[in-house]
């Protein structure tokens, strides 16, 4: 049933596709799968316990409506959001694209999302906090279109949510949001991580704290961000966003590109970062994951763990599940004890 059902969801609007599978998961309709457990894959980052190093990357459940549902389908960790402080609605439709022979989607969404109280309160419906061991919860926060300064939108959010996730995301890299990535470049860059950094340091928290990065930077940008990283002692990178590049789609549509064609850019900075950091610091690598074997290139460059969107569109809800048992397989056939022995060696 579930199989007829994602073949019936590939064939319609994409936007619409995507609304009929949170409402399904929201009232249970989604497999039951009996995950076994690999001890091979199991990580400690953060003092947090990672069941596996696959994670469901932010732009899913941008609501946090559906947690319990993915955390089921065997993601060790969800990242939900971007959550702006109020809700909007986002750019004009239609504004998800599929190309099915290249495994990649264009969207141009620009944070549509319910606002951070309707969040919060999802959250807590959830009882995510009470039903929580090994289910690691993102929260990945964004600003308003119309904000003058990120800044105030973000410490807004960075306030209202600390408590309920185990990891907080800034995303500065949706190419949706029309200047987002400018606060990429240095002093921007700079400015907000230490405002962030002090915000948490006020609240007494120490709730690990990730920024989102564009695939599409240069290269003295990459300096500048791995040393403000270093500098202010952030815990994670999230490598990368979607791309703007269009180049292998050939395609005049706007938005970003995810899934395959993402794949090799998203790598490159996993591992130009991991050098430029010594590795001092967490990377999640994210973009064009269809594989175990895709995973294990990620984490041969650099990433701990891993995030994917477009994947789990294309191939449903079986698919995580049979994700962590190749790689379970890949990783034992190795002769690795566990999977953290493999992080980095190809940098
Ligand atoms: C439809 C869609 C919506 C997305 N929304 C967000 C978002 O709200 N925030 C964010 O940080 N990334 C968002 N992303 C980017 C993904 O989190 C991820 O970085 C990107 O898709 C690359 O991974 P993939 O190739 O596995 O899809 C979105 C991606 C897609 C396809």
């Amino acid at each position: 049933m579930y199989k007829f059902g994602h073949y019936f969801l590939s064939k319609i609007d994409p936007e619409l596709a995507h609304n009929i599978s949170i409402n399904a998961f929201k009232f249970g309709l989604y497999p039951k799968i009996n995950h076994q457990q690999y001890e091979v894959l199991e990580q400690i980052i953060w003092g947090r316990g990672f069941k596996t190093p696959i994670g469901l990357a932010a732009g899913f459940d941008k609501n946090a409506e559906v947690i319990n549902a993915l955390f089921n389908l065997g993601f060790s960790f969800v990242e939900v959001g971007t959550v702006t402080p109020l809700p909007q609605k986002g750019n004009p439709k239609p504004r998800i694209h599929r190309f099915h022979s290249e495994k990649a989607l264009i969207n141009s969404l620009g944070f549509n999302n319910k606002g951070s109280d309707q969040f919060k309160k999802n959250i807590l419906k959830s009882n995510i906090k009470n039903n929580s061991k090994d289910r690691v919860l993102g929260i990945n926060i964004g600003n308003n279109k119309n904000t003058e300064d990120i800044l105030d939108d973000l410490k807004k959010l960075f306030e209202d949510l600390y408590r309920f996730g185990d990891y907080i995301t800034v995303n500065l890299s949706s190419p949706n949001t029309p200047g987002l990535r400018d606060n990429l470049k240095s002093n921007n860059f700079d400015r907000i991580v230490k405002g962030i950094c002090k915000l948490r340091e006020e609240n007494n928290s120490k709730i690990p704290i990730l920024f989102k990065i564009s695939p599409d930077i240069l290269p003295q940008d990459k300096k500048d961000i791995a040393l403000i990283a270093l500098s202010n002692d952030i815990e994670g990178l999230i490598l990368t966003n979607t791309t703007i590049n269009k180049n292998l789609l050939r395609t005049d549509l706007k938005g970003g590109v995810s899934g395959k064609p993402l794949l090799q850019k998203s790598n490159d900075l996993i591992r130009d970062f991991y050098t430029l950091t010594s590795g001092k610091i967490k990377i999640i690598g994210v973009g064009g994951v269809f594989s175990a074997e895709d995973i294990l290139q990620k984490m041969h460059y650099g990433a701990s763990l891993i995030q994917l969107y477009t994947s789990f569109i294309f191939n449903g809800p079986y698919y995580v599940d049979k994700l962590n048992k190749d790689l379970s397989q890949i990783v034992q056939e190795m002769g690795y004890k566990n999977i953290s022995e493999i992080i980095g060696i190809k940098a």
